[in-house]
């Protein structure tokens, strides 16, 4: 770990020099099975990577076996129930390795094996990091689906990777809401042939329907041991897939393989967080993103370390739930997203003051950019100016942190995520590729592969490699603009495709139009998000409807509420435009950069809109705003 500037430096420069050299070391630290040959294989024009080749491995071991020994009774997993009124559970790493293995024996008997995918469709219980840890035990390829997404999501997800078996729950509490998990999983399976099994957890004991594939849980784990031989993997085999959005309707399920990705996780959790042996760490994200993957389960508990989950939401029972906790549990490492931050700082300061925060050593922020007013927010109140923020920037894609400070090691700088880790070779590019030089602005990419990049889209390379390596040959190009100071320090800026984060989370904009699209009042639409002080971005709908809709109103609603039941809540759009017409460009394209503008209410900035095939609405669509 690197614990002073220097070693950071040190670390940085021999990354670059001899990456093989840099990672090999670092890859010495865990347990294989067997060694690997060679380190690195590459070539990001076909694009082909490959981490520690031939090694062997199971990641289980390295984040469960390994520590029996020396920490067996340390909690791995502290669960924090979302009803503060329910104890929270600590689970050691003994008690974790055993219902690990017990749940993997429920799966084989079941019928699963190594490299079937397996969906998981739960809530922040337990039972959804040992599903995770217990399918990477044997193999199956897990493949989490967010629980606020709904059926169309969830189907083609599970279609996607034609899974051969879900796990879900009855339900799942969230603040003071109860959501009906199986009757969504329910409905999503009828479109679903290639899942032949269903187990069911129970949170919320409410009343589901049953169908001749489905099983309890707690019967069908009453029927096994907890004796479970970890299997044996290769370093590229695939652990897992998960899904983000594109800029076409379907989703992209990444795929991540055993071993670089564990490396990489647990080489950043603990140099970013500078997590030592008695720490408390809590990452609030859930479990179903990329951020719960890396850094609830996999990097945390590759270190031994005590990591939180949390099943609820900051606002319940009142908007102090994050800092109770924090005091609660003696948190000293807090990494959560910045539009968490936005919505706390509207309410008042003494509901942080109720609580002992004094435990907090490091603040994290992720998801998106963190704007300068919630940053200081988070600086002043909650770290009490004693605390570095590490501001981490990565993707789904990259499997971990690729730019973000080392808490407390090398310098912050507000609204910035800093420096690249050792071993990621960022660059700023102009619109043709050019590499930019010193301070400047533009597309932001990464020269050469780190150890969890993920290595295709599942079922599609080709759209992995046009997607990710093809605009900028040489370049993974992750769709992010940014901008770089004269230390080198880079400042996201945000997407610059037609991908909107709302709350930190990634929603595509074509899948959202394809649901609206399915109203039958509906002709075309576009969907664009437009900067919201709380959640970063909101979404806009225009819509042109089939009749003059006789109630706007009633219309708007109804395509709100579609938009929720075939994606889920979060890519509900916060606004519905009803418009005669869609700005488009001669060959029919829809100009969206148009749209985001009048959005946003930037009406001056439109630019150049004689070349349109139809001027006349964006006329109309300023008209109706005024
Ligand atoms: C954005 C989440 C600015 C970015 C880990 C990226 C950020 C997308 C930051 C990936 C940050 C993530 N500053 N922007 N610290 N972190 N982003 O796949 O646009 O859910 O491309 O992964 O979130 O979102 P994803």
């Amino acid at each position: 770990m690197s614990t002073s500037l220097t070693e950071f430096k040190d670390a940085s420069t021999i990354a670059q020099k001899k990456p093989e050299e840099f990672w090999g070391k670092i890859a010495q630290q865990f347990q294989w099975k067997k060694p690997w040959t060679k380190v690195l294989d590459y070539d990001f024009l076909k694009p082909e990577v490959k981490w520690f080749l031939e090694g062997k491995l199971n990641i289980t071991e390295n984040c469960l076996d390994r520590h029996l020994s020396t920490q067996p009774d340390k909690t791995a997993i502290l669960f924090e129930p979302n009803n503060p009124d329910e104890p929270s559970q600590h689970i050691s790493y003994k008690e974790l390795h055993q219902r690990v293995c017990q749940t993997a024996n429920m799966l084989i008997a079941n019928g699963a094996k190594k490299g079937d995918r397996i969906c998981i469709y739960m809530p922040m219980v337990p039972e959804l990091a040992i599903s995770v840890l217990a399918c990477a035990r044997i193999g199956a390829i897990h493949s989490v689906v967010f629980a606020g997404f709904s059926v169309k999501a969830l189907s083609a997800r599970m279609n996607d990777a034609s899974c051969n078996m879900l796990l879900t729950s009855d339900g799942g509490y969230r603040g003071a809401k109860t959501i009906a998990l199986k009757e969504i999983a329910d409905e999503a399976l009828l479109s679903c042939p290639s899942v032949n099994c269903c187990i069911v957890f129970q949170r919320t004991n409410q009343n589901v329907a049953w169908n001749p594939i489905d099983k309890w849980w707690h019967e069908e784990i009453e029927k096994v041991g907890s004796d479970c031989p970890a299997t044996e993997m290769d370093s590229e085999d695939p652990l897992f897939v998960l899904y983000t959005s594109g800029s076409t309707g379907k989703p992209k399920g990444l795929v991540h393989s055993c071993g670089g990705y564990m490396v990489y996780t647990a080489y950043t959790f603990k140099n970013v967080f500078q997590y030592t042996d008695n720490d408390v760490y809590w990452c609030t994200a859930d479990i179903g993103w990329i951020t719960g993957h890396s850094y609830i389960i996999y990097g945390p508990l590759a270190n031994g370390a005590t990591s939180m989950m949390f099943e609820g939401v900051p606002s319940y029972p009142d908007y102090d739930r994050f800092w109770e906790v924090c005091a609660k549990h003696k948190v000293n490492q807090f990494y959560t997203a910045p539009t968490a931050i936005r919505a706390l700082q509207k309410h008042p300061t003494s509901l942080v003051e109720k609580h002992d925060l004094s435990s907090l050593k490091v603040l994290g922020s992720v998801g998106e950019p963190i704007n300068d007013e919630a940053w200081h927010w988070y600086d002043k109140n909650i770290g009490k100016h004693k605390c570095p923020i590490v501001d981490t920037w990565w993707q789904t894609e990259t499997g971990g942190i690729l730019i973000s400070s080392l808490a407390g090691v090398t310098p912050q700088k507000p609204t910035y995520a800093t420096l690249p880790m050792p071993g990621i070779q960022a660059a700023l590019l102009d619109n043709e590729g050019n590499e930019l030089e010193g301070e400047n602005e533009g597309i932001l990419a990464i020269k050469q592969p780190w150890p969890s990049i993920a290595r295709t889209i599942y079922g599609d390379h080709e759209r992995y490699r046009q997607v990710y390596f093809s605009a900028y040959p040489g370049y993974y190009y992750p769709g992010d603009g940014a901008l770089r100071d004269a230390e080198g320090n880079y400042r996201i800026t945000g997407r610059i495709d037609d991908v909107v984060i709302v709350s930190g989370h990634n929603l595509g904009t074509a899948p959202i139009e394809n649901a609206l699209n399915e109203h039958p009042n509906v002709v075309e639409s576009a969907v664009v998000g437009f900067p919201h002080d709380v959640k970063g971005n909101a979404l806009q709908a225009f819509v042109i409807a089939r009749t003059t809709a006789d109630d706007i109103v009633i219309l708007k609603n109804e395509l709100r509420a579609l938009v929720s039941k075939t994606i889920g809540p979060i890519a509900k759009p916060d606004r519905v435009q009803v418009v005669s017409g869609l700005p488009k460009t001669r060959s029919g394209k829809i100009m969206r950069r148009i749209l985001r503008k009048l959005a946003a209410g930037e009406y001056d900035q439109l630019g150049d809109v004689s070349t349109l095939l139809n001027p006349e609405v964006v006329e109309e669509i300023k008209r109706q705003n005024n």
